[in-house]
């Protein structure tokens, strides 16, 4: 596709303009329009970014088409079944699997950094007992570049890496400061003698009253969860984090700035949204009443946990997380009827002509509350628990932001306002 030309002509001025095409790896081929305002004067319009790629990146490949996706080159079905979330961890921010000793390097350097400064539990003691977590997060993951400033040159790649991996080593430490300061139990320290999510279970369940066996099940489900999270390429909050980091701003500025965009319903926040809607939908015999109103223009109700902007196919993270649901409620002995509803609702929408000619199928977010729920994780947590996993898809984005020519991130808009007017005296405006 090299040789092909797109060309772009003002009928008004008979200029014509050459678009350069860009093929990427897979070869999905992008117009480059740099030059359009330059030489034909013209911006591109393009609410929400649906034709716009805003950067090139080496990291996580979707065909949402064919319901592929894959991290750094690897089928996330291959990752899912074989692969553990540090060691994906891993992939993402360095592009290539580790050896063994890279492996258990790399486990070790996040271990190490599983505290934090004692300085920002009191911080987290200062928020109100009902806060929702997603906005402790935001606020105390903000708060580490006060905490850690010492190595914050952005400049300088060793602050860089070691901040990301401070970010991904300590982010399950304050979600389950958060969760406990919600319940109002003591800091739980992290337990380094554990594995990643065993320790962050342990963080979040065990009380000094007690002794706390984490449950190798549900260590093994939060891992898995945690890989098909990980990274999703230019979503909203990966975009955020870009935006921000395209100013120079420090990462804990940007991955906080990631984790409000997260939070939003038509994102991450649709994994609490999922199990409030299945709840309020209460019984299979109200589905098909739920499943109207989500047609209904007129009402604002939508299916939550069901379309994606990118996959027009089955998000191929849901084909795998609904599999998984059966087996973690089978292996914990749980018989959830919202699995029942769940199925039920998936089944008549995937019947429906609606959401047929539209192409919306269940993401990623339909299944995992379930999943969630079974393990004990409370609701106000779900977006939580995709905030850590997305963690390390942020900070491999940010880091391979600044390891390229970036320019400040700025979009233009089409100016729809008033034109230049006269200022009016107080007195004879009416
Ligand atoms: N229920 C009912 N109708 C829907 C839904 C839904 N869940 N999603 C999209 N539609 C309709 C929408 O009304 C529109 O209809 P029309 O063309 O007649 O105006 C059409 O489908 C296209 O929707 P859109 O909102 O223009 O599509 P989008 O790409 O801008 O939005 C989305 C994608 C994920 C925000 C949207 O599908 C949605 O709101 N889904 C529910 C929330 C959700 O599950 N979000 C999680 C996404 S996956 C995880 C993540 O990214 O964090």
């Amino acid at each position: 596709m090299a040789d092909k030309k797109v060309y772009v002509t003002d009928e008004s001025s008979g200029t014509q303009l050459n678009l350069p095409v860009i093929l990427g790896t897979e070869g999905e081929p992008t117009l480059d329009i740099k030059a359009l305002p330059s030489t034909l004067g013209y911006f591109t319009y393009d609410p929400g970014f649906a034709a716009t790629a805003a950067c090139t990146s080496k990291i996580t490949f979707i065909d949402g088409g064919k319901g592929i996706l894959r991290y750094r080159g690897y089928p996330i079905e291959q990752l899912a079944e074989r692969s553990t979330f540090v060691e994906v961890s891993y992939l993402l921010l360095y592009g290539e699997l580790p050896t063994e000793t890279q492996l258990n390097h790399f486990r070790d350097e996040l271990t190490y950094h599983t505290m934090v400064n004692e300085q920002l539990n009191h911080f987290i003691s200062g928020f109100h007992y009902d806060a929702h977590p997603m906005a402790m997060m935001a606020g105390v993951v903000g708060s580490l570049a006060a905490f850690y400033h010492n190595r914050l040159d952005m400049e300088n790649p060793e602050h860089r890496i070691l901040s990301a991996k401070r970010m991904i080593a300590k982010m399950p430490t304050i979600a389950a400061a958060c969760y406990r300061h919600h319940m109002g139990w003591p800091v739980g320290y992290p337990q380094n003698s554990l594995r990643f999510c065993e320790r962050f279970l342990h963080m979040m369940f065990s009380v000094p009253a007690e002794t706390y066996e984490v449950s190798e099940v549900a260590a093994k489900a939060l891992d898995l969860l945690f890989i098909l999270h990980a990274d999703h390429e230019q979503n909203a909050s990966t975009s955020t984090v870009r935006l921000v980091g395209s100013t120079g701003a420090n990462p804990y500025a940007c991955v906080a700035a990631g984790i409000s965009a997260l939070w939003g319903p038509a994102h991450g926040g649709a994994n609490e949204a999922v199990l409030e809607m299945l709840d309020e939908i209460g019984d299979i015999s109200n589905v098909p009443k739920y499943v109207k109103r989500a047609k209904d223009k007129s009402d604002p109700f939508r299916l939550m946990g069901f379309g994606h902007r990118v996959y027009k196919n089955y998000d191929p993270r849901a084909t795998i997380i609904r599999a998984a649901c059966y087996e973690v409620l089978d292996e914990l002995g749980k018989d959830d009827p919202m699995m029942d509803l769940a199925m039920e609702l998936e089944r008549i929408a995937l019947e429906d002509d609606y959401f047929v000619e539209k192409k919306l199928y269940p993401n990623v977010d339909f299944y995992s509350g379930i999943i969630y729920k079974a393990l004990g994780i409370p609701v106000s947590m779900f977006t939580v628990m995709f905030a850590i996993a997305r963690t390390v898809g942020w900070v491999s984005q940010w880091l391979e932001q600044c390891e390229t020519p970036t320019k400040i991130g700025r979009p233009r808009q089409v100016y729809a306002g008033p034109v230049e007017r006269r200022y009016r005296a107080l007195h004879r405006r009416s």
